[in-house]
C-alpha cells in the first residue's frame, strides 16, 4: 500500500519524508491556503521533497478553464497529478487529460457510481473521503469495499486512494478493504509509528542492557 501525506506545509513534509516511508503528497485549496504562499511555488518545493506523485488541484468548475489550469500545474514538475472535483464538468476535464498523458486524481468522491464513472473517464486515482463519510452518518470505509470490487470485476486501473484518513484504524481498513494508497495527516501518519507497549518494552530493554555493561561496538 502506498502511503501520501495530505499536507502543503514543506516544514512537514521535509521531516516525514526522511523516514523514507512517504510515497506521495495530496494538497487541496484548503490546504493551500493554509500554507499561506503561492500555490505554484509550494507544489514546485514539494515535487522536490518527495519523487512520488504529488496532487495540486484545479480551482476552476468548468471544463475548458480546468483544462487551462491543470495544463499550468502539470507543468510545474513530471510527478504532479492533476487534482479535479468529481463533477460533470470535472470528468470532461478528466477524459481529456488522460488523452494528453496527464495524470489525475479525482476527489470529492462519496458514492460507488461517482467512482465508476471516474474510472470511465480514465482517471488515474479516485479519492473516496472516508471521513467526511463518517461524519455524515455513512460507514466511509464501505465505499473503498464497494469501488475495489467494482474496479476489480471490469480491470480498471484508476488506483483507489483512500482520503479524509482520521486515525491509525482507518489506515488499517483502507489496507484491508484494498485500497491502492491512502493519504494521511501528518499528525495521523506521525501517530502510526506509536504504540504504548513498544515504549514500555524499549525502556525494559535498554534497562536491562545497561545492567549487563556491555558495548556493541
Ligand atoms: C484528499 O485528497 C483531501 O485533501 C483530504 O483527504 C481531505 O480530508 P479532510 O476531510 O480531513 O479535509
Amino acid at each position: 500500500m502506498q502511503l501520501f501525506l495530505d499536507s502543503a506545509d514543506t516544514a512537514v513534509l521535509k521531516d516525514l519524508a526522511a523516514t523514507g516511508l512517504v510515497d506521495g503528497v495530496t494538497t487541496n485549496p484548503t490546504l493551500i491556503a493554509k500554507a499561506g504562499r503561492p500555490m505554484l511555488e509550494v507544489i514546485a518545493e514539494i515535487c522536490d521533497i518527495v519523487e512520488g506523485p504529488v496532487s495540486a488541484e484545479v480551482a476552476a468548475v468548468e471544463s475548458q478553464a480546468m483544462l487551462a489550469e491543470g495544463r499550468r500545474l502539470a507543468a510545474v514538475a513530471t510527478n504532479v497529478v492533476v487534482k479535479v472535483p468529481l463533477t460533470r464538468e470535472g470528468l470532461i476535464a478528466t477524459h481529456a487529460f488522460a488523452r494528453e498523458g496527464i495524470q489525475t486524481n479525482v476527489t470529492l468522491c462519496f458514492s460507488a457510481p461517482q467512482a465508476l464513472l471516474a474510472a470511465k473517464a480514465g482517471a488515474s486515482y479516485i479519492s473516496p473521503f472516508v471521513g467526511r463519510l463518517d461524519d455524515y452518518g455513512a460507514v466511509g470505509m464501505d465505499l473503498i469495499s464497494e469501488i475495489r470490487a467494482i474496479y476489480d470485476n471490469y480491470d480498471f486501473d484508476t488506483e483507489i486512494l483512500a482520503a479524509s484518513i482520521r486515525n491509525g484504524a482507518h489506515v488499517t481498513a483502507a489496507a484491508i478493504a484494498g485500497a491502492d494508497c491512502a493519504t494521511i495527516p501528518p499528525d495521523v501518519f506521525a501517530a502510526l509509528f506509536k504504540h504504548p507497549l513498544t515504549d514500555k518494552g524499549l525502556d525494559q530493554f535498554l534497562s536491562d542492557w545497561a545492567k549487563t555493561g556491555q558495548s556493541i561496538l
